[in-house]
């Protein structure tokens, strides 16, 4: 790292200008430390050196004949690269009089400006920042399909059951919800509300040795206490007052796998129960002294803390062991962000989408209530947008839960230098480095920087 950042490695940086002098100071600098510079005259030339040529880098004016000043010359030659060459880190030599158009252009990104007379160091810095991030971005593209990859071969191998995801969190979840999938042995799923709990259950399901036999799920939550029992085990005639002869789930699944959704709210006696029919296989209906025999796999499911309800004596630790031979602890969608947009682009009606404010929107929310509430939000976004675009405003998201801040961090060293370089104009440095006027001044004042009204540029 070190050795990438004092040197500039033999990278081939291209300089469009129509200036020779421009081209030769380029050269001596460059070459100075370790790149090999190219030149072209025109933008003709410029692009026909970049599709023969493995380029790193372009530096390029914004005007080409002695004539032209408006800058449309340059602004057209960047379109053009950024259209052939999508991630070509660019860098804009421009008048101080232009800044304005080239703060709008660097907005798009990998590129950045400097103004001409440059600096030499502060070039040299540009340079090597824009570098870095182009190899940054390919690696994190590299990272990207790699996990596609994988992605690919598992779902070859398995049955995902639709599942969306892109985060290594959740790769490695599903990758050991399919690893465990055909052994005998109970799983339990543990993770917040939404979170995909009951996907994973499925998972498990569709890929285990009893996926074609029955599958059924109960969920303990929804139920009173009185009925759980009933509901699990079955009934006899006249087993209480009205009870008809009932079949539990224990009977109906068995051979079959069996989803206790909310186990942590099983009372004590049917905790008692579900653990003896874990161990034995046995069980009897309610009113009934007949014991019965199932077999059956068991996926429990729980959002509680079922650790700490073993300390408060409220879940029995050894049926707390018998359910989670394996267990599975899902990622609150909050702390896997990459699987933000996927989620969001496949619960999206056919038809629509988000703008990239919405995008920014959904991926800076922190989801309280997981997928479940990200589906439901892109639904009745849906349902209410007029528009096929769908905004931030159609999402209806709190405004009060952003769990990042809109403000990304800087520093002193980064105010420093986008003010100088923006002239000490503080918009322009304000928006260079992606913060309102405000919020730069606030920083500002926090950091004790002091800025003279317009500070003249530094040169070399
Ligand atoms: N990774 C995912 N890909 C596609 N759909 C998902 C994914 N995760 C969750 N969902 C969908 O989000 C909703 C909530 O998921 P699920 O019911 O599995 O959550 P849960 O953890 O069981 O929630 P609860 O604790 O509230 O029961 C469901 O409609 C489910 O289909
Ligand atoms: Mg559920």
């Amino acid at each position: 790292m070190r050795e990438r950042r004092s040197n500039l490695g033999n990278r081939a940086v291209l300089v469009i200008d129509d200036n020779e002098a421009v081209h030769t100071a380029f050269d001596v600098l460059l070459s100075l430390h370790g790149a090999r510079v190219l030149a072209a005259a025109t933008p003709e030339i410029g692009l026909e050196i970049l599709a023969r040529e493995p380029i790193d880098l372009v530096i390029q004016d914004m005007n080409f004949r002695r004539e032209a000043a408006s800058g449309e010359e340059g602004i057209r030659l960047f379109h053009e690269i950024r259209r052939r060459h999508e991630d070509m880190p660019i860098i804009l030599l421009t008048a101080w009089t232009h800044l304005e158009t080239a703060v709008e252009l660097v907005k798009a990104g990998a590129a950045d400006y400097v103004a001409k007379p440059w600096d030499d160091a502060r070039l040299l810095t540009t340079v090597r920042n824009l570098l870095d991030l182009k190899f940054a971005r390919s690696e994190a593209r590299r990272i990207r399909d790699e996990r596609r990859d994988a992605r690919e071969a598992l779902a070859e191998t398995f049955d995902l059951r639709g599942i969306v995801y892109e985060s290594e969190a959740m790769h490695t979840l599903v990758a050991t919800a399919t690893h465990v999938a055909h052994a005998d042995v109970p799983v339990l799923i543990t993770g917040p509300n939404g979170a995909g709990k009951e996907v994973l259950s499925d998972i498990v399901q569709a890929n285990s040795l009893v996926r074609d036999h029955a599958y059924l799920k109960v969920n303990l939550g929804a139920l009173p206490a009185e009925l759980i029992e009933a509901e699990l085990f079955g009934t006899e005639a006249g087993a209480f007052t009205g009870a008809r002869a009932r079949t539990g789930r224990f009977e109906a699944a068995d051979g079959g796998t069996l989803f206790l959704d909310e186990i942590g709210n099983l009372s004590g006696i049917g905790q008692a129960k579900l653990l003896r029919v874990l161990q034995t296989g046995e069980f009897e209906r309610l009113g009934s002294s007949v014991t019965r025999r199932t077999r059956v796999r068991i996926i429990a499911a729980t959002n509680s803390n079922l650790r700490q309800a073993i300390r408060e004596n409220r879940f029995r630790e050894d049926l707390f062991y018998r359910l989670n031979v394996i267990e599975l602890e899902v990622t609150p969608l909050g702390e896997r962000r990459e699987d933000i947009l996927p989620l969001a682009r496949f619960f999206l009606q056919s038809g629509f989408e988000l703008t990239p404010e919405a995008e920014r929107a959904l991926t800076r929310y922190h989801w309280p209530g997981n997928v479940r509430e990200l589906q439901n939000s892109i639904r009745r976004a849906c349902l209410l947008s007029r528009e096929h675009a769908i905004d931030t405003a159609a999402l209806g998201l709190p405004a009060t839960h952003y769990s990042q801040p809109d403000e990304p961090a800087v520093d002193r060293q980064a105010i420093e230098q986008a003010l100088d370089r923006a002239n000490g104009v503080i918009a322009h440095a304000a928006r260079e480095l992606g913060l309102s006027r405000q919020a730069l001044y606030r920083r500002m004042e926090k950091l004790g920087i002091k800025t003279e009204a317009a500070r003249p540029p530094s040169h070399s």
